[in-house]
């Protein structure tokens, strides 16, 4: 009975549209509790190929272990860049209020997000599988992690051509032809946030240690595989995060050494 219902709920599921991701504790949400309706039997009918045998009950659980509390500073990151897309929002303000024209950051931009979907591995033996899923699960989060990045790159990229571009001021060369093409109100106040603080900054950059761990079964060392990249993964979007957050203070320099300067006399800055 409790295993029908468990594969009922794992068909609701796969006819489901796309998950939500981020989710604080997606394990106990029934898209990856669903994916496990083979938990508990450590009998495997047909496969008596040792080589081809699942996982053991006991890796699958380690692995879930493992991979877990990786939710958490996934989660973080993607907060962080929510953080300084306000931030180069608010950047991006400043300059198009004193030029009077938007920042154009996206003109070649198409989709962002990638559209290749890793499919599910269909031969995979069940318990192999559900941890398979979790991992395809935190890779998405992880790509949407890194089109997020880089969209608000784009966006640091956009400001500094304007300011970069605009040699004469904000202005140009014959402030008294300039006319706005719309209106953009300044910004209230720059995004109030510990981690934007630059005197003491926040550390943005992990370093997660993977459990490192020897298998014999061959679906076990290729999920161990792409645990440890997922880690790697994890630690080089905070990093890249904490870069780009350096990058982001000297374009606000440059933001505002730019709005203040006189139109039409030759200031070239170089904020690119
Ligand atoms: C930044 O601006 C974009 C476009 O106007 C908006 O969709 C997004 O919500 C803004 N980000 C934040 C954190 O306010
Ligand atoms: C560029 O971004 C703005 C919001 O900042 C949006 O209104 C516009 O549609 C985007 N353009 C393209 C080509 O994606
Ligand atoms: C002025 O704004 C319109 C849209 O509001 C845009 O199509 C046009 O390219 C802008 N012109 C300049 C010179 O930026
Ligand atoms: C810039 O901001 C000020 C104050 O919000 C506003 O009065 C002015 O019209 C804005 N300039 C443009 C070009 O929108
Ligand atoms: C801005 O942040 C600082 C430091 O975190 C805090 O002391 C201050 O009260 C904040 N200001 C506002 C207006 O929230």
């Amino acid at each position: 009975m409790a295993r029908l219902a468990a594969s009922l709920l794992a068909v609701a599921v796969l006819g489901a549209a796309e998950p939500l991701l981020f989710e604080p504790d997606p394990f106990a949400s029934p898209q990856l509790r669903g994916a496990d309706p083979f938990g508990d039997s450590e009998e495997e009918p047909g496969r008596s190929d040792k080589w081809l045998r699942d996982i053991s009950k006991r890796a699958k659980n380690h692995f879930k272990k493992l991979l877990q509390p990786l939710q958490t500073p996934i989660v973080q990151e993607y907060q962080v860049l929510g953080i300084l897309d306000g931030y180069v929002n608010y950047t991006m303000q400043l300059v198009a209020n004193a030029t009077g024209h938007d920042v154009i950051w996206n003109r070649s931009a198409g989709r962002f997000l990638a559209e290749e979907t890793r499919e599910l591995k269909q031969e995979l033996p069940p318990r192999a599988r559900y941890i398979n899923k979790i991992l395809i699960y935190m890779n998405k989060e992880m790509d949407v992690v890194w089109n997020f990045k880089t969209m608000i790159d784009r966006k640091r990229w956009g400001v500094g051509n304007v300011i970069t571009s605009s040699p004469y001021g904000p202005h140009g060369e014959h402030p008294e032809r300039w006319r706005a093409n719309g209106s953009w109100p300044l910004p209230r106040a720059r995004p109030n946030q510990t981690l934007l603080l630059q005197e003491q900054p926040t550390n943005l950059v992990l370093r997660i240690k993977p459990d490192v761990d020897e298998h014999e079964n061959k679906y076990a060392q290729q999920l161990q595989a792409d645990y440890e990249s997922l880690v790697y993964n994890i630690n080089d979007a905070s990093k890249k995060m904490s870069d780009l957050r350096t990058r982001l203070w000297k374009m606000e320099d440059f933001a505002h050494q730019f709005i203040v300067l006189p139109s039409g006399v030759w200031n070239k800055i170089d904020a690119n």
